[in-house]
């Protein structure tokens, strides 16, 4: 981000407080419901005075003892190469470990996954934490001994919600590979730039799996994830393919005799290996999450091992209140970083028993996961606003006729409003479970802002305030830090480094320091290394936070970020399309969706037939995730004297804002024609 563009930006997120303060106004602080107090890990406020104070960064050894080293680390943190922070530097151990082996001695046969199939006519199965190591150590044996790889390969690993996505990730990490997962909805070419930029050696994929009641093929995007890798040069050594149903191969594309490995005949029939696991340094890197951001190429976001293993599991066990004896079920995918942190690291290495469940929330009703919660006696339940407002809207009542032992309900994404949480809170926890909202980033590995449940009082609407040992703050547009309760958005920001920060960006450690540091380092922080969240918040005067949404221009569909220029570059391979801009169109279910303007080049024919190719060609590059709300076939595109597409201007006229004075751009009349399509269209 440049500095003027941060001004006008944090201009727009003003525009938006105010637009926001219409519908959401100082909620009142509800107190955490005594039952849960009884119980909470936390139950003072100690861990803010050893992490917070100026313990920092020695505080965070607690963080450090959560783990199980194979070797003791000679600094908690190196801040040598700033922004390049280094946590338990020297230490050494490994993420498979921590999360399976350690529990061998006294959990063998405590579940770790229980797997629930979307048809309900398929039995629940359970998988204990000794299933678990002896199913990792055998792929981990196949990953090496067939395959080659060793600590610092890299893996794709495209992969339904099944018991196999955790046992891919878990076989890598006990070999040191450093996995990427690409989000099983993506289309195959998503996942082949992804392979490209990773520089994978090896597609782990599936058949098949059961989505909304239909069999969806899965292995055919493995074959056009690997064509459109070979074609930006690079050839993965090979793809092994599970099966949904082991032993019964369900895919239109068959198997590529020399290219594709079938994995059951091997896992059936392989012995069952003892794989040692590789002892690694903290700062090795541990996985790859692809995020969209601003410009051009999503962004690999590095994970390291001990930093943010460290930091999942602390804020699994303060924030989400989870311990060994719980049933807790976070309805995210694991192929966002959601799922990577809650569903597999963090709870894994507390030793808890999670659900892993294969299709989508409403099906056949929306009913279902109050079922499979009440069935599985559910504790904990992690979910978006998105996936409650959906639920609500379709099963208002349908949580009344279940009683799982919930006392903990997490939502993390977006922001949730208060008439949603006000229905989370008292119909689907009574009343007798605390509401968590929890705000992080991919980047951030782990929640950042956050109530911590047994000893702050909830705000609907609000994230609540920093977590022990995060320094967040408000900075405004010339860079002053605004006190709390300022009245006033601007940028979050987080003044120190904390474990779950990732290393960096894969292959381009620059982009990591220009876009999350740089924005800051000018005028009186020149020398600091503040890390910019991107997203406009305020903070009210006790300290709680309300996020607004990003200032760049990245959109969030039901919780997962969408980079309009990935968007607008699929419109833009449409032959006819001449220009195309994306905007955020709020949907009241899934926060946004992508609302497309195309200008199409001079003597094309047909709109409607534009906007049909349009909207298939962004559904093929990213998947129907991405599916527009509409694809609107404009002239002319407003622009500024520079040639820049002013969205703001889009979004001002399709939702019915003020925007505000156009005579300066170079095509004022571009307006009016858009205005008249809005109309016809929306
Ligand atoms: C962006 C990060 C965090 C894991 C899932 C998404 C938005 C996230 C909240 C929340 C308001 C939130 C922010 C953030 N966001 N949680 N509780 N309240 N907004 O991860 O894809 O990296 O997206 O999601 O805008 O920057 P992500």
């Amino acid at each position: 981000m440049r500095e003027a563009d941060s001004v006008s930006e944090i201009r727009e997120a003003d525009v938006s407080e105010a637009e926001i303060a219409v519908h959401w106004r100082e909620e009142p602080r509800i107190d955490p419901p005594a039952d849960f107090v009884a119980q909470a890990t936390v139950r003072d406020r100690r861990l803010f005075a050893t992490l917070s104070g100026n313990d920092f960064p020695e505080g965070f050894r607690s963080y450090a003892d959560l783990l199980q080293w194979d070797h003791p680390y000679d600094q908690v943190l190196d801040q040598s190469n700033p922004p390049f922070y280094r946590w338990f530097s020297g230490g050494r151990l490994n993420a498979s470990v921590n999360t399976i082996d350690r529990h061998l001695g006294s959990a063998r046969d405590r579940v770790a996954y229980y797997f629930v199939p979307e048809s309900e006519s398929e039995p629940i199965t359970a998988l204990t934490y000794g299933e678990l190591a002896s199913r990792v150590n055998r792929l981990a044996g196949i990953l090496r001994n067939r395959f080659g790889l060793a600590a610092g390969d890299r893996v794709t690993i495209h992969l339904p919600m099944v018991p196999e996505l955790p046992i891919a990730m878990l076989a890598c990490a006990r070999l040191g590979v450093i996995h990427s997962v690409v989000f099983s909805g993506f289309s195959g070419k998503a996942c082949g730039t992804r392979i490209v930029d990773s520089g994978s050696r090896l597609l782990l994929t599936m058949d098949g799996y059961s989505r909304n009641g239909q069999w969806l093929d899965h292995k055919i995007k493995a074959d056009e994830a690997f064509e459109a890798a070979a074609s930006s040069g690079v050839t993965l050594d090979g793809v092994a393919v599970f099966e949904r149903y082991p032993g019964r191969y369900r895919s239109a594309s068959p198997l590529r005799p020399g290219r594709d490995v079938a994995l059951t005949p091997l896992l059936t029939h392989g012995s069952d290996h003892d794989i040692a696991p590789a002892s690694l340094e903290s700062n090795h890197g541990l996985f790859i999450m692809y995020s969209s951001g601003t410009t051009g190429q999503p962004k690999g976001c590095l994970h390291g091992i001990g930093g943010y293993l460290a930091w999942v599991t602390a804020t699994s066990r303060y924030v989400l209140d989870l311990k060994p004896d719980d049933v807790y079920w976070c309805m995210a995918d694991i192929g966002w970083i959601t799922g990577h942190s809650y569903i597999v690291y963090g709870p894994l290495s507390i030793g808890a028993t999670s659900v892993i469940y294969e299709g989508v929330p409403n099906f056949p009703d929306a009913g279902r996961p109050w079922r499979i919660a009440e069935k599985l006696g559910v504790r904990i339940l992690h979910t978006s606003p998105t996936a409650i407002r959906a639920l609500r809207r379709e099963g208002a009542d349908a949580p009344s006729r279940y009683h799982p032992p919930l006392r903990l309900l997490a939502t993390v994404g977006e922001p949730i409003e208060p008439e949603t949480w006000h229905w989370y809170y008292s119909e689907i926890g009574h009343g007798k479970a605390v509401v968590v909202d929890t705000y992080w980033q991919t980047e951030t590995g782990g929640h950042l802002l956050a109530t911590l449940p047994g000893i702050e009082p909830m705000k609907p609407g609000s994230a609540g305030p920093a977590l022990p040992g995060i320094e967040a703050a408000i900075y405004d547009e010339t860079g002053n830090r605004l006190k709390p309760g300022a009245k006033r958005a601007g940028i979050l920001v987080i003044e120190r480094p904390w474990p779950g920060l990732m290393l960096g960006i894969w292959n381009d450690p620059e982009r990591f320091r220009a876009t999350y540091f740089e924005p800051l380092r000018r005028g009186a922080h020149k020398d600091r290394w503040l890390y910019c969240t991107h997203d406009a918040a305020t903070q009210s005067s006790d300290g709680y936070f309300r996020i607004l949404g990003r200032t760049d221009d990245v959109i969030n569909v039901a919780g997962h970020r969408l980079g309009s220029k990935e968007i607008e570059s699929a419109a833009l391979n449409v032959a006819a399309v001449a220009e195309a801009a994306v905007i955020p169109f709020p949907d009241p279910v899934k926060g946004h969706l992508p609302l497309l303007f195309v200008a199409t080049k001079p003597g094309t024919a047909s709109p409607k037939g534009v906007a049909r190719s349009v909207e298939r060609a962004v559904i093929e590059a990213i998947g129907p995730i991405a599916r527009p709300k509409a694809v609107l076939v404009v002239e002319d595109l407003p622009k500024t004297r520079s040639g820049k597409i002013m969205r703001r201007v889009l979004r001002a006229i399709a939702t019915g804002g003020d925007p505000g004075d156009t005579t300066t751009l170079a095509n004022p009349e571009s307006v009016e024609a858009i205005r008249k399509e809005v109309g016809r269209s929306l």
